[in-house]
């Protein structure tokens, strides 16, 4: 029975397995150069809620019909795409963190890695991740036009019209008022792109039929806001043992964010709208939208 599991089974089984990939397909620390690649490594795995692989694996789900994905080798494509965009989302983690962005010295409960090896270290561990992400979904095993598209999806959500320059604007936007426009804009960008990507290519990983993709876009969307919004809010309401990264740093480094812009309710209650947005957009495909409608719950409900 394909949903005989509850989510909390299933989103933790998704995310060991990616874990486990991760770690198996990552050079070793024991590879030259040595320090580089334990940097990497450290970079990625033993952390992080493994978001956006779960929207990997829940979009084929809801996608690949009455096919078990695990069955038709479709598990091997989603494995593939789920494990390069965490690649691409922890190298923007270390970036991030950088002295020359947000300067954070913890992340997901340990020192950052700038911190924890140094400076140039830590810029080439994400120089050397981004590209891996690419080779990863060069052996998705779909036919080749298919992965060519996989691999411009992700390029376009990473690049300047997506991931980095949604962080550009952030960069710029220090101090500034933005309209609720400009910070949705800011926001869908630097944040929004990588996850609307993430449901996009479980998608394609599965040959999603143009209604079912129509399906994805919408909630890949208004989640992918929703995520940034939930990130603002916890910034301010949580602390920085329940977060693993410092508590107050927006406010602290004058950023603009939903709750500066909008106040605590009305951000929460904006999470809650795109909440709702979502759900309603799965409508279509009934039951096997179940995972993508658990990953959305756990969004907007997470304490970290
Ligand atoms: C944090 O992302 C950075 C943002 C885009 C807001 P996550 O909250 O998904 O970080 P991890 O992977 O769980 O540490
Ligand atoms: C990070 O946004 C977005 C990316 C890394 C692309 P934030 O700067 O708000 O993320 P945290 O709060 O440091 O995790
Ligand atoms: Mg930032
Ligand atoms: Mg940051
Ligand atoms: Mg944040």
């Amino acid at each position: 029975m394909a949903y005989a599991e509850d989510f909390s089974d299933w989103v933790s089984g998704r995310a060991q397995r990616v874990e486990r990939l991760l770690d198996q397909w990552l050079p070793g620390s024991d590879i030259l150069p040595m320090r580089l690649h334990d940097a990497m490594r450290y970079a990625v795995l033993g952390g992080g809620k493994r978001v956006r692989a779960a929207l990997v694996y829940a979009a084929g789900c809801a996608c690949a019909g009455a096919t078990a994905p695990a069955a038709s080798g479709i598990e091997t494509a989603l494995d593939r795409a789920a494990a390069a965009v965490e690649l691409v989302h922890a190298y923007s983690l270390v970036h991030d963190d950088l002295p020359c962005m947000d300067d954070d010295t913890l992340r997901r409960g340990r020192p950052t890695l700038h911190v924890q090896y140094d400076e140039a270290t830590a810029l080439l561990a994400g120089d050397a991740l981004q590209p891996l992400a690419f080779d990863w979904l060069a052996q998705m095993p779909v036919p080749p036009a298919q992965v060519v598209r996989a691999i411009r999806l992700l390029a376009q959500a990473a690049g300047s019209q997506g991931m980095a320059g949604g962080q550009a604007i952030d960069l710029e936007s220090v101090g500034k008022v933005l309209t609720q426009a400009e910070l949705q804009r800011m926001h869908t960008l630097k944040t929004g792109a990588l996850l609307a990507a993430s449901v996009e290519l479980g998608g394609m990983a599965a040959s999603a039929t143009p209604a079912e993709r129509a399906a994805l876009d919408a909630y890949g969307q208004a989640m992918g806001l929703a995520f940034q919004v939930v990130d603002d809010v916890l910034d301010v309401t949580g602390d920085t043992a329940q977060l693993g990264k410092t508590a107050g740093k927006d406010a602290a480094d004058n950023k603009p964010t939903y709750v500066a812009l909008l106040g605590l309710d009305a951000a929460r209650a904006l999470a809650g709208e795109l909440h709702e947005k979502a759900l309603a957009s799965l409508e279509p495909l009934g039951e096997s939208g179940r995972w993508l409608a658990g990953v959305a719950d756990f969004i907007v409900l997470r304490n970290n």
